[in-house]
């Protein structure tokens, strides 16, 4: 089928109440992963990479890899650029067949964000792009975009409306207390589900988009611990918030940490019980299987979008 753009998985998203994963590649162990777990359950799914796993992959390598992905796969998927800094960045993406970028304006006042977001859109729509902007502040890391924790900032659900308005971008991610990597809460987790219902009944036709929304899986965690890491204290997004994201209107789930710590633990757990194993086919296969595992869990049990290709 080839690549496709996010339109026709998101109305279907918004109609039917599901969300769609959206998984962060750097490798070619991942990328499988995760298409075989969108092929296996029948998922569409959203492939997408940031400016640094494009550095650490390689263009020419990644479009390569989901060529090749795309052949031996008859589900949706669509390729993303993950936090666009810049608009020269996602030129370039869109330029190399990318068929749809972020552009992360976050870090600029109201006016410049719609200024740049806008910029792009015109690129992307010209050339049958779609694009993901934010409006409102992550606490913690966004690849280049660095917002320090006491600058977080919930998304104010009329300037949405403005900023969807003036923009014409695609979808649009907020900030309701995510956060991105394996440290998102202090005490309980918990989401501004309040400012969410907001912003969809300003933005009833645009699909939200959660960053930020790993799980820190605690098995996952327990495991890196077990075998010399060092995370404790590690969370994340509970399942069931998710799952109730999934049905108020999210229509993109953005995971990263959750891929990282499948292949970590089991790579440091090969290592740990195999220590004369060195044929990285001994550990890079588990760690595969367990990102699979992982990625299908999503799909089927939390944001529904099983049996929905
Ligand atoms: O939101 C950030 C993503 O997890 C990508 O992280 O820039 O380290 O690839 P990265
Ligand atoms: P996590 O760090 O929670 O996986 O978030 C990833 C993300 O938002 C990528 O854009
Ligand atoms: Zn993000």
């Amino acid at each position: 089928m080839g690549l496709v753009t996010t339109k026709e998985m998101f109305e279907k998203s918004m109609k039917e109440h599901f969300a769609i994963g959206a998984f962060n590649v750097n490798n070619m162990e991942v990328l499988q992963a995760v298409v075989d777990a969108a092929k296996e359950e029948k998922s569409p799914v959203i492939i997408q990479a940031s400016s640094s796993a494009i550095k650490y992959a390689r263009i020419n390598y990644l479009m390569k890899m989901i060529e090749a992905a795309v052949e031996e796969t008859d589900v949706p998927i669509a390729l993303h650029l993950d936090h666009g800094a810049d608009f020269e960045i996602c030129k370039t993406c869109i330029d190399a067949g990318f068929t749809s970028v972020m552009i992360d304006g976050s870090k600029y006042d109201f006016e410049e964000n719609v200024a740049l977001t806008k910029k792009v859109v015109e690129y992307a729509h010209a050339r049958g792009v779609v694009v993901e902007a934010e409006l409102g502040k992550l606490a913690g890391v966004e690849d280049d975009v660095n917002v320090a924790s006491s600058d977080a900032m919930y998304t104010n659900p009329d300037q949405a409306k403005e900023f969807v308005d003036r923009t014409g971008c695609d979808s649009l991610a907020i900030a309701i207390g995510t956060s991105h990597g394996a440290y998102k809460f202090k005490g309980e987790a918990k989401l501004r589900f309040d400012i969410l219902k907001k912003v969809k009944e300003k933005l009833p036709n645009t699909p939200i988009v959660l960053h930020g929304a790993s799980t820190v899986i605690p098995e996952l965690v327990e495991t890196c611990n077990k075998y010399g890491g060092n995370i404790p204290g590690a969370k994340g997004v509970p399942d069931e918030m998710l799952n109730e994201a999934s049905h108020s209107g999210v229509s993109k789930i953005n995971v990263d940490t959750d891929l990282r710590l499948a292949m970590t633990s089991e790579i440091k757990r090969v290592f740990a019980e195999e220590p004369e194993a060195f044929d990285p086919r001994k550990y890079l296969t588990p760690a595969r299987d367990k990102v699979k595992e992982i990625v299908k869990h999503k799909m089927r049990d939390v944001f529904e979008s099983s049996n929905k290709a």
